[in-house]
């Protein structure tokens, strides 16, 4: 079959150039533009990425208006239905499901890497005790880069697999200390009989006093937030951690550059402002108070927005807010909950705003943050830590994108162009003449 390609015609008098085009298995395909500067002298101006693909991959699919996000070929409402997080994590990082015993094995190997060197506490004890867990977790794996120094040699795949084990395993333990650190209670080692989502959970919130019992349907839903939150395909924490990683960095070091870019409230900041949201509009009036809002978040000026609402991909309903909203109501019941006024607000402002023109006719639907800081609130937990429970998830999908971009033949450092619009070249005038 001959080769697909399209041409671009200039009307500046630069010549025709003609570009192969790369077929996908779904969604858009894409021109090879590699060569355009060469051909034409023309770079392309693409801010945001509004329709650059930046790498091919295997990892993520996500159809924005059919509301479907698929982990390797599995729809995420059936792999959280069916499957735990860790298999969820060997999917992404092996690229299949795992056998019963290649799971078993799986699971042995995080659970023997789950505690951090004792020394990584005296860096915790250097930040103030109000530090937000998000700069704790950035500095901490800033950190922990410098106890591997073996994991350097990315071209390996020993290495790589090493470095993986050990960031999915270490990450519960990183963010259950920032935690307890916060509160001033010790940090409480992690327990290799229970499951990922069961650890997590005792090393956030059992003390050396007494006895921890753990509540299934709690771990139940900290592990399908896991499962929701583990990839998203190429957002900016994991272009993040692409582009750091692709100069060859220690990984560890790369995935706290994806920490950071998480941390904002347009990105994994979300829960918790929508959370703080829910809160004010609670403390001025809740229910009674919800028209003022909308029309302060449709406003502008206003310098508000509905927080968990919007998507830059999804232009239907986030697949992810659906069964967030299921686990939220499984936790709410659990914990007699049901009437929790944060929850019925959230629920009515959704349906106000669905009903809006001003949001439906710009797509805005709620995403998967709208529902999961409810939850994580009343797991007890608290709502500074939710962008930390975010980055635990979502290690995973970053190490496995960063493998991918590894192992890709057209892998490159990455190194955008710009289009320059300062002062052309100019003479300085000495300091005794300015
Ligand atoms: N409330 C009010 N208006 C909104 C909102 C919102 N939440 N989101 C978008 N808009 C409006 C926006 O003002 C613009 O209107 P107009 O066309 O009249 O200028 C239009 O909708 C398109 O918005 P945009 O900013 O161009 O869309 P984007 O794709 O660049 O932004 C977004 C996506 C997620 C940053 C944005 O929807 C937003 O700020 N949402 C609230 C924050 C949030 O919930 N973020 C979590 C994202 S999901 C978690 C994750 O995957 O990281």
């Amino acid at each position: 079959m001959a080769e697909k390609t399209v041409t671009l015609s200039f009307s500046d008098g630069t010549p025709d150039a003609t570009f192969p085009v790369m077929e996908s298995t779904m969604g858009p395909d894409v021109i090879d533009i590699r060569a355009l500067y060469k051909q034409t002298g023309k770079f392309t101006y693409d801010p945001g990425f509004m329709s650059t693909a930046s790498c091919s991959s295997t990892i993520t699919y996500i159809d924005g208006d059919k509301g479907e996000l698929l982990y390797r070929g599995y729809a995420i409402d059936d792999l959280a239905k069916n499957c735990d997080f860790l298999e969820v994590c060997q999917l992404l990082v092996y690229g299949e499901l795992p056998t019963k015993e290649q799971h078993k094995k799986f699971s042995e190997l995080i659970i023997h890497h789950t505690m951090v060197h004792e020394q990584m506490h005296f860096f915790m004890r250097g930040f103030r005790r109000d530090a937000h867990p998000m700069a704790a977790l950035t500095g901490l794996l800033g950190a922990m880069s410098a106890f591997y120094p073996d994991s350097m040699n990315i071209h390996d795949p020993k290495v790589r697999e090493r470095s993986a084990i050990r960031l999915i395993a270490k990450m519960p333990t990183l963010v259950a200390m920032a935690y307890k650190y916060s509160i001033g209670e010790p940090y409480i080692y992690p327990d290799n009989s229970l499951s990922y989502a069961g650890n997590v959970l005792r090393m956030m919130f059992a003390t050396p006093c007494e006895e921890y019992k753990l509540n299934p349907v709690l771990e139940r839903a900290l592990d399908r937030i896991l499962i929701l939150h583990a990839d998203h395909e190429q957002n900016a924490s994991t272009s993040t951690v692409r582009l750091c990683a692709s100069s060859g960095t220690n990984p560890i070091a790369a995935i706290a550059a994806g920490v950071a870019s998480l941390w904002g409230p347009a990105h994994g900041g979300a829960n918790e402002a929508c959370l703080n949201m829910l809160n004010e509009i609670q403390e001025q009036g809740g229910v009674e108070k919800i028209g003022e809002f909308i029309e302060k978040f449709k406003d502008k000026n206003s310098g508000i927005r509905l927080m968990g609402f919007g998507h830059r991909v999804y232009r239907n309903y986030d697949p992810r807010a659906k069964l967030m909203r299921e686990t939220c109501h499984e936790v709410l019941g659990e914990l007699g909950l049901e009437k929790d006024p944060l929850f019925k607000l959230a629920m009515t402002l959704e349906k106000i705003a669905l009903e809006d023109e001003y949001f439906v006719s710009r797509k805005l639907y709620p995403n998967v943050d709208f529902y999961s800081g409810i939850v994580q609130k009343a797991m007890g937990i608290p709502v500074q830590l939710f962008t930390a429970i975010f980055a635990l998830a979502r290690t995973v999908g970053w190490i496995a994108q960063l493998n991918e971009m590894v192992t890709d033949p057209d892998y490159k450092i990455g190194r955008p162009r710009q289009r320059f619009i300062g002062s052309t070249p100019r003479k300085v005038k000495p300091l005794s003449e300015r």
